[in-house]
C-alpha cells in the first residue's frame, strides 16, 4: 500500500510544487488547505482537506491515517504584523501537536535561510525570521523524525532547473543565495526519501551548473 504524504499550504507556490513532484513520483498525497485557498489545476481530483489551521481538532482529523507531513505554509506579505507569528510560528506548532495526536512519524518544515536572526531586513515583516525560528524549535523539540529545509530567496523560474546545482549546508551556514521553487519541492521530496536527513536543518540554495 502506498504510504500517504499530507502537504499543508498546497495552495502555495513552493506547496503545489511538493505536491506535484510527490505526484510525479507515483506517492498518495492529501492537501491540507483554507477555505479560501485557490489551487492549480494540476492538483484538481487530489484529496483535498480545506480547514482552519487555527483548530487543532481539524488538523488531527486531517491528518489522520498520513504517514508523513511536508509544510509549506507561510504568512503572506500583508499589513497584519501578526501574520509571521500567526502563521510561522502558532501554526506550525499546532501542526506539529496535531502530528503527534494523529500519529504523523515523519515531517518536514519548509522554512527560511537566515531564520532566528533578529537583525536583518526581513524581520519589518513581523519579526518574520524569528517566528520561524520558533515554528523550527517546536519541530525540533517533537520527538517526530523531522527536517527543517531553509531555503534561499525563492525563484518562480521554471526555464532553467536543470541548469542549475544545489548547494546544500548545515544550519546557519548560508546567508544569501536564491533557488527556484521547483528545486525546493525536489529537494524536500528527496528528504522524505533519505533517512540521514532525519533531525537535520538543512540549507540550500542554488548555482548555475558548471559546464564541463
Ligand atoms: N519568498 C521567499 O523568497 C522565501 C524565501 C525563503 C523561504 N520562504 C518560505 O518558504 C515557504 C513557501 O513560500 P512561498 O512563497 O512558496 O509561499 P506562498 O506562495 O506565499 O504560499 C503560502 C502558503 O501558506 C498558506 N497560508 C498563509 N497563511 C495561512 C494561514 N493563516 N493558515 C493556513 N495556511 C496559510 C497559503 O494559503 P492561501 O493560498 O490560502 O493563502 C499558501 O498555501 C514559506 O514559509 C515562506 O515564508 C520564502
Amino acid at each position: 500500500m502506498k504510504t500517504l504524504v499530507a502537504i499543508s499550504g498546497a495552495s502555495g507556490r513552493t506547496g503545489y510544487r511538493i505536491a506535484e513532484e510527490a505526484l510525479a513520483r507515483g506517492r498518495a498525497v492529501r492537501l491540507l488547505v483554507r477555505s479560501t485557498s485557490k489551487l492549480p489545476p494540476s492538483l484538481a481530483g487530489c484529496d483535498i482537506r480545506r480547514l482552519d489551521f487555527g483548530r487543532l481538532s481539524q488538523l488531527v482529523e486531517a491528518l489522520r491515517g498520513c504517514h508523513s507531513l511536508v509544510m509549506a505554509t507561510g504568512a503572506r506579505p500583508s499589513v497584519n504584523l501578526l501574520g509571521p507569528f500567526q502563521v510561522d510560528t502558532q501554526a506550525v506548532q499546532r501542526q506539529v501537536q496535531a502530528c503527534r495526536q494523529a500519529g504523523v512519524g515523519r515531517v518536514l518544515l519548509v522554512s527560511s535561510l537566515c531564520s532566528g536572526q533578529l537583525w536583518h531586513n526581513l524581520n519589518l515583516f513581523g519579526l518574520i525570521l524569528v517566528c520561524k525560528r520558533w515554528g523550527e524549535e517546536a519541530l525540533e523539540s517533537s520527538g517526530l523524525d523531522w527536517t527543517v529545509v531553509r531555503p534561499g530567496g525563492l525563484k518562480e523560474a521554471e526555464a532553467d532547473p536543470e541548469q542549475q546545482e544545489l548547494v546544500v549546508s548545515g544550519a546557519n551556514t548560508q546567508q544569501q543565495g536564491t533557488i527556484p521553487r521547483r528545486l525546493v519541492a525536489r529537494y524536500c521530496l528527496e528528504c522524505l526519501d533519505t533517512p540521514s536527513t532525519v533531525h537535520q536543518v538543512l540549507e540550500i540554495t542554488s548555482k548555475p551548473r558548471q559546464a564541463p
